[in-house]
Order: C-alpha cells, then structure tokens, then sequence
C-alpha cells in the first residue's frame, strides 16, 4: 500500500528558506522521515515536489490508480489553486490529508483560505514535519 506524499512550488527551498518559519529541516529530511514512519504503519511512500501547478494535478490523477491516499503539502497553490481542488474532486473517494508546516491561520489572511480543506479528509498545520507522520497516521486509521 502506497501513499503518494506531494509538495508544491518553493518547498525544495525547505532549509533555507525563511527558517524561522519553516525551520531548518530539508525535504529530504522530511523524505526519510515519512518513510520510516509510513513503514512502521505498514505503508510505503512515493515522496515528490513539483513547483508547477499542472505537474501537481497530474500526480492527483496518477495517484488515483497507484494510491491508496494522499499526503499533500500543496504550499503556495493552497490558496489560489481551483485546478487542484477540482483534482481532488476528480479522485474521489480517494482520500486526501492536507499538511502545513507553518500554522497557516496564524499568518497573513490570504494565508486562510484553502482551496484544499473543503475536500479534504482533514488537514493538519503548525506542527513542522511531524505533520507529515500525524497525517500518515491518519490516512493509516481510515485503512
Ligand atoms: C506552506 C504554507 C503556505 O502558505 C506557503 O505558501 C508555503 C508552505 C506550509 O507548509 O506551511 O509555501 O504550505
């Protein structure tokens, strides 16, 4: 059993980018550490970043036949992007976990909006990396 784990536009910046925000860890540190969290469930990973938009919907619909869920940390494209919810759609029931490292409510208000969440299984933010294991762990439970 696989899950797809994917993040948008800016994320292969994770370490330099804005740490005290973001904190200093690399996406390949979250890469290892959604493996070996996913292997103790039970799972596998299929782990990738794109920083384009159409890249991205086109591993939601990949995912529909390879997955059986989705971890999705879809940065910036959160908050602007129909063409992902309409994606998210287009999979169902397949489920979706929405993650942010930074509390996104805390921040500024165009930070607030997601055009994920109202499809989504749940969403988890303001946790750093360990949101990528919480949201592991729930798509786990709903097996
Ligand atoms: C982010 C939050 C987004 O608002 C931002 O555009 C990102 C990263 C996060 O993980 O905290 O690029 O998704």
């Amino acid at each position: 059993k696989t899950v797809f784990i994917l993040n948008g536009p800016n994320l292969n910046m994770l370490g330099k980018r804005e740490p005290s925000i973001y904190g200093t860890q690399t996406l390949d540190g979250i890469a290892d550490l959604c493996r070996q969290s996913a292997q103790a469930l039970g799972l596998k990973t299929d782990f990738r970043q794109s920083n384009h938009e159409g890249v991205l919907v086109d591993w939601i619909h990949e995912a529909a036949d390879k997955a059986v869920g989705i971890v999705l940390n879809a940065a910036a494209y959160t908050h602007t992007s129909i063409a992902l919810c309409d994606a998210i759609k287009a999979v169902q029931p397949l489920p979706v976990v929405e993650v942010h490292l930074s509390n996104i409510h805390a921040r500024e208000a165009f930070r607030h909006v997601s055009m994920i969440a109202p499809n989504a299984a749940g969403m988890i933010c303001g946790f750093g990396p360990l949101g990528y294991t919480l949201a592991l762990q729930a798509l786990a439970s709903r097996l």
